[in-house]
């Protein structure tokens, strides 16, 4: 089944062919980071302005690289939340066209469940269940995926997600936007123990909080003012070893917790270095096999959209067409279940 994939929800504009939820045959993103660099931030208005003037392109690029025509699609799928409303609907009216125009059913998906399946595009024989962590610009949850589409939500943030701290803690150091892969570079050639930063363990609950993190930094910076280059990268280390410590020991013990053999990791955090080597450390302690997709396809693009299509529970009811509605908040929904054993600590 071959799916084409549209991600308008805030960014960057994508577009994917992908075969049977798994296979990429084709895939374009074009990114908006220098709209937005000069605000230091998303602007809306100008990233669904840049939605309408690229979409087309890159759903003819995926086309082309993928060597099909849209005549030979099944299906078309387009993220309808979370996500910026305008972004969101240009994607939305784009992908309702095309259908309209080649008589093809398209499904509305859940920008969160691409993030969280993503892996399946780089691991071929992963299902549920497993335990995934979605770490991005607005979300940071963790959740219990017991079959395709039937999932539990463990925890989440309290406040900032954790790409919202790598990015507000790089505007306080004038790295720019977006900060991730700022911090993510200065810190390799930091030293994290000059910059001990608290870790928010929140225990009894497998929530996050990044907030207090990001003022702890903030008085760091009042109290010594870091003019070295070399001051700036320890700054980022030690900030990036607090998230990530906390992401990766908390989503560990969560699977230990549940007894769960398979962690998945998806979104744009999911692209950071260091997080990668920890996660990678400590499934080889605790023998549980942590999947993280290549890190273009941790940050937001189409082929993970195309892909939660194909294991979607819509798809089973593909249809005529049916007009979709944005839902710029949207969550998974998510179902409930026996009650989960407390997280204790760090260990
Ligand atoms: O998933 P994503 O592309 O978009 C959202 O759905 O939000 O995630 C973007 C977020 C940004 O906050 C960005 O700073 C962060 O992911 N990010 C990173 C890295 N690459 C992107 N954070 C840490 N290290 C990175 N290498
Ligand atoms: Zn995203």
């Amino acid at each position: 089944m071959l799916i084409l994939g549209i991600e308008t929800s805030c960014d960057e504009s994508a577009a994917a062919v992908v075969k049977d939820g798994r296979t990429i045959l084709g895939s374009s993103v074009a990114s908006q980071i220098r709209l937005h660099r000069p605000y230091a931030g998303v602007v809306p208005e100008l990233a669904s302005r840049a939605h309408v003037e690229s979409v087309n392109e890159v759903i003819e690029k995926a086309l082309r690289k993928a060597r099909c025509s849209i005549d030979t699609i099944d299906a078309i799928a387009v993220t309808i939340g979370p996500g910026l409303v305008g972004s969101l609907l240009v994607g939305r009216m784009t992908a309702e066209a095309l259908a309209w125009i080649h008589h093809k059913p398209v499904i509305g998906i859940n920008h969160i469940e691409g993030h969280l399946l993503s892996p399946v595009l780089s691991e071929k024989n992963l299902a549920p269940p497993f335990l995934g962590l979605v770490a991005s610009g607005g979300h940071t949850e963790l959740i219990l995926a017991r079959k395709w589409g039937d999932y539990r939500l463990l925890g989440r943030t309290r406040d900032d997600a954790a790409g919202e701290a790598f990015d507000k803690v790089a505007k306080m150091i004038n790295l720019g936007y977006p900060g991730g892969p700022a911090i993510d570079r200065l810190a390799r050639q930091g030293r994290a123990e000059r910059c001990p930063f608290p870790r928010a363990w929140l225990p009894g609950t497998w929530d996050f909080s990044f907030s207090g993190l990001k003022t702890a930094v903030l008085y760091h910076l009042r109290e010594k003012k870091i003019g070295s280059l070399q001051a700036k990268r320890d700054l980022c280390a030690g900030f990036q070893s607090a998230v990530v410590d906390v992401l990766v020991r908390k989503t560990m013990a969560a699977a230990r917790a549940l007894k769960v053999r398979t962690v998945v990791v998806g979104g744009g955090v999911a692209a950071n270095q260091s997080l990668r080597k920890m996660f990678a450390e400590r499934a080889a302690v605790d023998q549980i096999r942590v999947l993280i997709a290549p890190p273009e396809l941790c940050t937001d693009n189409a082929a993970m959209i195309a892909s939660a299509a194909f294991f979607s529970k819509e798809k089973k009811k593909l249809g005529g067409l049916r007009a979709l509605r944005v839902q710029p908040q949207w969550h998974i929904p998510f179902a409930s279940g026996r009650s989960i054993p407390a997280f204790s600590g760090p260990h």
